[in-house]
């Protein structure tokens, strides 16, 4: 294994976008970002410097984080944010992880644009459970406002109500010839007739779930979270913020231009929603660059069944060693509601529904950011930021999600940090212990789980990496609402799993 070394400068880019321009914050003058490149087992040394007036932190999404958890990023979690013109070295190991994930700021809403890949190879002399692509891409799916999203996240906040749509969709920062002024604002992927194509998608957007489609062609899906799946194919699939997904596509096809295209997927919304597709370009060598491209279908936005159908049916291709029994058994309940106005936001003007505020919950208690790191005042042994009631150091944990919203019951796509799991159940309803159906056999291994709108899923994971780990809704607003928690992971006293010191350049608050 080798060691990777990147510098990221977090800074201000001026972009134009569908004609007006605006800053945004993005690293080292590329959006989206640059993308990690590494091998499995490898050492990752990325130094983060603020360039930037406002504070960052950057989350290595998906990265387990094995015995490294003063690396995870997310901020008032694991570490103070790195304030203006300050730096802090994130290094970790990529202990037994290959495939595609990704990096995102992990502060206020500065994930819209502060993103990137990560692709782990194999090691060296392995090769895929399939055969070799022809080549690779990857596609970065983010949402775009001319509004500054640091703003924007305020002014949502304050008012108490729903975040706005974006107003593009981007496939790699581009959103297309369907947009406004973005005739030539097209990513495109030149590609040789009868090859295969590996494509890495990657969903950095902030409060929205996606279909991608690519016009006539069909996608067979390898990989979901950086672990191989059995082949799964599908017209269309749905990719939920925080999730990455690897599909082949065989270019076989007649020669022509076909649009790879990705629209919104709202689970429970029965109001019509309009939405312009971002459109990115498969064109195949020959096809005349003036003809019209194909455009791709997709189900009806709030189409559940055909975006369930990827979940109920992608099964891990190799045994992830699923604990079959379990040690510790929570329930843990999610959702939105809409609250009289005494909201847990303090500036709230109560112009949600009704002259309430939205707000979200996990087990009715609505997180409320800390004002210092958790994990620090883990390690300090400091009273009054968490409790002791979490399981033990090891333990199985079987933790069933439901998903109870009284208002705008939508799909959340629920992250854990630190920890894959095994996706061993979901359903709809209410999830019942002695019927539901779990798969203890070979169930997806993730680290986002969409939980069904009414419904649940069940996951089961080894609490055994010390340290606090996040577990959050990757809508972002969710999460800025309360859908988020954390978890403590105890120290493996006198074990070589004890959790780790702190670096001495780890930002304070
Ligand atoms: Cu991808 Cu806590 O985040």
């Amino acid at each position: 294994a080798s060691t990777r070394f990147y510098h990221f400068k977090v800074q201000t880019l001026r972009v134009t976008k569908l004609c007006q321009t605006n800053d945004i914050v993005t690293v080292n003058g590329k959006f989206p970002g640059p993308v990690i490149y590494a091998q499995e087992d490898d050492r990752v040394i990325v130094r983060v410097t603020n360039q930037t007036p406002h504070n960052t932190t950057v989350h290595w999404h998906g990265v387990r984080q094995r015995l490294s958890c003063w690396a995870d990023g997310p901020a008032y979690i694991t570490q103070c944010p790195i304030q203006a013109g300050r730096s802090y070295t994130y290094e970790f190991t990529l202990v037994q992880q290959k495939g595609t994930l990704l990096w995102h700021a992990h502060v206020s809403w500065l994930r819209a644009t502060v993103h990137g890949a990560i692709v782990v190879y194999p090691k060296t002399g392995v090769p895929y459970p399939f055969p070799h692509p022809y080549e690779e891409h990857s596609l970065v799916f983010a949402e775009y406002w001319h509004k500054d999203v640091l703003r924007l996240e305020e002014d949502v906040m304050s008012s108490g109500g729903g975040a706005p749509p974006a107003d593009a969709y981007l496939i790699n920062g581009s959103p297309g010839p369907l947009y406004n002024c973005s005739a030539t604002d097209v990513y495109e992927i030149a590609v040789v007739p009868g090859k295969t194509y590996l494509l890495r998608l990657v969903s950095a957007s902030l409060n929205t779930e996606h279909f991608f489609a690519i016009a006539d062609h069909r996608l067979t899906i390898v990989e979901a979270d950086g672990e191989y799946t059995k082949p799964l194919t599908v017209d269309s699939l749905v990719i939920a913020p925080g999730q990455t997904i690897n599909v082949l596509v065989q270019a076989d096809r007649p020669i022509d231009t076909y649009d790879m295209a990705m629209a919104p997927f709202m689970s429970a919304r029965n109001v019509p929603f309009q939405k312009t597709p971002a459109v990115a370009h498969f064109r195949y060598s020959g096809a005349g660059p003036e003809a019209p491209s194909r455009p791709a279908e997709f189900p009806a936005f709030n189409d559940s069944l055909t975006a369930d159908f990827a979940l109920s049916n992608l099964r891990s291709l190799n045994d992830t060693g699923v604990p079959l029994v379990v040690d510790a058994n929570l329930l843990f309940t999610i959702g939105l509601a809409v609250e009289q106005c005494h909201s847990p936001h303090p500036n709230a003007s109560c112009r949600g529904p009704g002259g309430g505020v939205f707000a979200a919950a996990m087990n009715n208690i609505a997180f409320v950011e800390p004002t210092v790191s958790l994990l620090q005042a883990y390690y300090d042994n400091t009273n009054g930021y968490y409790t002791e009631d979490f399981p033990g150091f090891g333990s199985r944990v079987q933790l069933v999600l439901q998903n109870t919203g009284t208002v705008g019951t939508e799909n959340h796509p629920v992250h854990l940090h630190g920890h894959s799991f095994h996706v061993v159940g979901h359903g709809t309803g209410n999830y019942n212990p002695t019927t539901a159906q779990l798969n203890l056999a070979d169930p997806p291994y993730m680290n986002t789980i969409g939980v069904p709108a009414g419904g649940w899923a069940a996951i089961r994971f080894v609490a055994d990496n010390p340290g606090v780990w996040f577990m959050h809704c990757h809508l972002e607003v969710h999460a800025s609402w309360g859908l988020a928690m954390a978890f403590v992971v105890k120290d493996g006293n006198g074990t070589m799993e004890s959790l780790p010191h702190p670096p001495a350049d780890l930002p304070r608050c």
